[in-house]
């Protein structure tokens, strides 16, 4: 092999404080795991010694426990972005330890070749197999890899043994010009390949080759209760609605799925209904749900970034590539996220909310409005471009302490203007050339609780004028009965002078 083979600890040492990191990988699949580990216990050793020890990690998505696990663990991380999911993570990112900043998933490789985000020392890139000539073939996620390649001083790649050398042809890589140079993208079906199948790297910058062998550990979903089975059942209802009523064509248009529980039970309830036809995916993600269904030959081909899944699924996968090749094309984040390829498609967005205000906006990020939970992700990307919009959630959680419907969103992702569809275990709530009010009776009516539907009519009925009638005084008081008493229902609408 043309590249010297090197430790972890040789990796991590070869990093210094302050340096700038591209990893790989996406949601966790094909983030490295080695290296970050090694630099972990290199920056915790640092730290007793009295050194300030940090890097700034640029990702594709989430990672694994290995990198932002790790490395959030030993407070080692200073700039954060795109997007996270980790306890340790999560908890430094609300304490300010790291400094993160939520993107659109599908923007981040385009504004770090503008140059917004400065320079960048070092890509570590899981790889299932290295050329002499500095060409690879990718783990199970793609992320921002071309770009990070293309602009860090240096490479260092894991390759790791669970990955199968015949994995070659699953990746389509594609990396298009920047203005006032870009041309389209010219994807016009979900399984067109207009890229290669290996990433190039300058075989100047790669300085070594880590062995690794772990799968992602991406653990599995929750089992499914009754209620994430109603929702699923009521976005099946929509959409056969929809193509009954026209709306969506006989052949049907390609899905996304967002992440998370509630969206694999969307994706189970596809599989049971059989008005549902067999249907390709144009997403950021395929969990294991999506290895169900084409299985099951209901989900004939996905796009995707990433694959998702548990080391079952990974592993039923990799050694079935003869059934999946055909199936399967994985895509760099700015193109399974395109705007421009998304809106060209037709495709079918459904995401998952933290919470619905009753006019139709969406939190999916902040707990309460301050806690950061995981980040925006993709769900803008989608859900700005859409054909339709779709967003689920539970009507409440933690036992019925929370409403997941509130009178304001306590933090804004997705506001009015993208947001089709809001689906509960209740019902559904149409939105589609409603005005503020109608929106507000409609997802009081069909989606919010029976317990909370009364608390959210008086809250519309004492909002007084304006084209949204909210109460300025009043429209957090769900969530500040939470904070104060622990339970929604504690809401006191005499204390605003109601
Ligand atoms: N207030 C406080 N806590 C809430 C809440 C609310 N309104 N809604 C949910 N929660 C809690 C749940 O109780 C649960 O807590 P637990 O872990 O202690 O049980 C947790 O948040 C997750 O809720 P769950 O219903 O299991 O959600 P999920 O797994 O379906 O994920 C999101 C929901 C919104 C967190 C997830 O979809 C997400 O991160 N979305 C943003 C990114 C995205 O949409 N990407 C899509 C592009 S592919």
């Amino acid at each position: 092999m043309a590249f010297p083979i090197i430790t972890p600890k040789e990796a991590a040492a070869m990093i210094n404080n302050g340096d700038v990191l591209g990893l790989s990988g996406f949601t966790a699949a094909g983030s490295p795991k080695v290296v970050t580990e090694a630099l972990a216990e290199r920056a915790e050793k640092e730290h007793a010694e009295g050194r300030p020890f940090k890097v700034d990690l640029f990702t594709g998505a989430s990672t694994n426990r290995w990198a932002d696990g790790a490395l959030a663990k030993v407070n080692a991380i200073g700039r954060r972005t795109p997007y996270q999911n980790t306890p340790d993570l999560r908890q430094r990112i609300n304490s300010h330890d790291a400094h993160y900043f939520d993107l659109h998933l599908s923007e981040l490789s385009q504004k770090f070749r503008y140059g917004f985000y400065g320079q960048l020392d070092w890509a570590i890139v899981e790889v299932a197999e290295v050329f002499d000539n500095g060409e690879v073939v990718l783990g199970i996620g793609a992320g921002n890899v071309p770009t990070y390649v293309k602009y860090a001083k240096h490479v260092i790649l894991e390759l790791n043994s669970k990955l199968p050398r015949d994995m070659y042809g699953l990746h389509d890589i594609y990396m298009p010009l920047d203005p006032p140079n870009r041309r389209e993208i010219p994807i016009f079906k979900p399984s067109d390949r207009i890229g290669s199948p290996v990433v190039k790297i300058d075989p100047e910058k790669i300085v070594g080759i880590v062995h690794s062998d772990h799968y992602d550990g991406i653990k599995g979903f929750s089992e499914l209760d009754d209620n994430t089975l109603q929702i699923g059942a009521n976005v099946c209802n929509f959409l056969i609605g929809e193509i009954k009523a026209g709306r969506i064509p006989k052949t049907f248009l390609p899905l996304q799925s967002g992440v998370g529980n509630v969206a694999n039970a969307v994706l189970y309830g596809l599989a049971a209904s059989k008005d549902i036809p067999r249907f390709e995916m144009y997403t950021e993600v395929i969990q294991d749900a999506v290895i169900e269904l084409m299985k099951m030959d209901r989900c004939k081909f996905g796009s995707t970034c990433a694959l998702t899944v548990s080391d079952k699924a990974e592993r039923e996968i990799m050694s079935n590539l003869d059934f999946f090749r055909d199936k399967i094309v994985i895509r760099p984040a700015e193109i399974s996220n395109s705007p421009e390829v998304i809106r060209r498609l037709g495709v079918i967005a459904m995401n998952t909310a933290l919470e619905a205000d009753i006019f139709g906006c969406i939190n999916s990020t902040h707990v309460l409005g301050t806690r950061m939970m995981n980040g925006i992700g993709g769900s803008g990307d989608f859900t700005r471009n859409g054909y339709i919009s779709i967003f689920s959630c539970p009507s409440v959680t933690k036992g019925g302490m929370i409403s997941n419907i509130v009178p304001m969103c306590s933090h804004i992702d997705h506001t009015e203007h993208s947001v089709d569809i809001i689906i509960t275990d209740q019902g559904i709530a149409d939105l589609r050339g409603l005005d503020a009010v109608q929106r507000a009776e409609t997802i009081i009516n069909n989606c919010a609780h029976p317990m909370y539907r009364p608390l959210l009519q008086e809250y519309l009925r004492l909002g007084k004028s304006g084209n949204i009638p909210h109460s300025l005084e009043a429209s957090l008081a769900f969530h500040t009965a939470f904070k104060a008493t622990g339970d929604m229902r504690n809401v006191d609408w005499a204390k605003y002078g109601f």
